[in-house]
C-alpha cells in the first residue's frame, strides 16, 4: 500500500525536476568546419555564470593552462595562449569547440576535451560517458570567452 502511494507522488515530481533542467539537453552538436555553430544548450549561454566557473577553478580549471584578463585571477598558467582577447580572434562556433574538444583540432594538445562525446558527432551525452562540463556550462563559458574582446 505505501509503495503506491510512492509511486503515484514519485511520477509528477520526476516530471517537474525534468522540465527544470530543461529535457532536451544536451541538444546534439555537430561540427562544421573548425566550429560548433549551433548551442548545445537550450538554455542561452551566461557569461556571468561563466566566469564564475573559471574564478572557482573547479571542474573548468582554464586557469591552471590560461592567463585570463579578470582581477580576481590572481595566479595562472601559461601552457596555454592568454585568453585576453580571444573572443576577437576566434568566432563563438570555433570557441565553442575549443571548449567542447580542443583534441581534434590538435591531436597533440594538452587541453581536456570538456564535452567530448566518444569520437562521435551527433551523440546525447547521457549516452556516451560523462562530460566533465555540463551542455549549459560549456554554453556559459563560451558566452564569457566571447566577452573578452
Ligand atoms: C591543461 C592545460 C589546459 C587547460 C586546463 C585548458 N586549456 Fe585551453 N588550451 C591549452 C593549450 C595548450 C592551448 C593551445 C592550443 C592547443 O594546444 O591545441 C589551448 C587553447 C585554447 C583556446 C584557443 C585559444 C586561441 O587563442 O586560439 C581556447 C579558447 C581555450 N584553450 C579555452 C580554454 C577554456 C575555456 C578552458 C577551461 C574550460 C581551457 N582552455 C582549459 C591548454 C589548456
Amino acid at each position: 500500500m505505501t509503495k503506491w502511494v510512492f509511486a503515484l507522488l514519485a511520477v509528477p515530481a520526476l516530471a517537474i525536476v525534468n522540465v527544470a533542467a530543461g529535457a532536451a539537453d544536451p541538444l546534439p552538436y555537430e561540427i562544421i568546419g573548425d566550429g560548433i555553430p549551433a548551442p548545445l544548450s537550450s538554455n542561452a549561454g551566461d557569461p556571468a555564470r561563466g566566469r564564475e566557473l573559471i574564478v572557482a577553478r573547479d571542474s573548468a580549471n582554464c586557469v591552471l593552462c590560461h592567463a585570463v584578463p579578470d582581477a580576481a585571477i590572481r595566479f595562472a598558467g601559461d601552457v596555454g595562449p592568454s585568453l585576453a582577447g580571444v573572443g576577437q580572434r576566434l568566432t563563438v562556433s570555433q570557441l565553442r569547440l575549443r571548449v567542447v574538444d580542443e583534441l581534434r583540432l590538435n591531436p597533440a594538445t594538452v587541453m581536456p576535451s570538456y564535452f567530448k562525446v566518444a569520437g562521435l558527432t551527433q551523440v546525447a551525452a547521457p549516452y556516451a560517458g560523462k562530460p566533465i562540463l555540463s551542455a549549459r556550462e560549456v554554453e556559459d563559458i563560451v558566452a564569457w570567452l566571447a566577452t573578452l574582446q
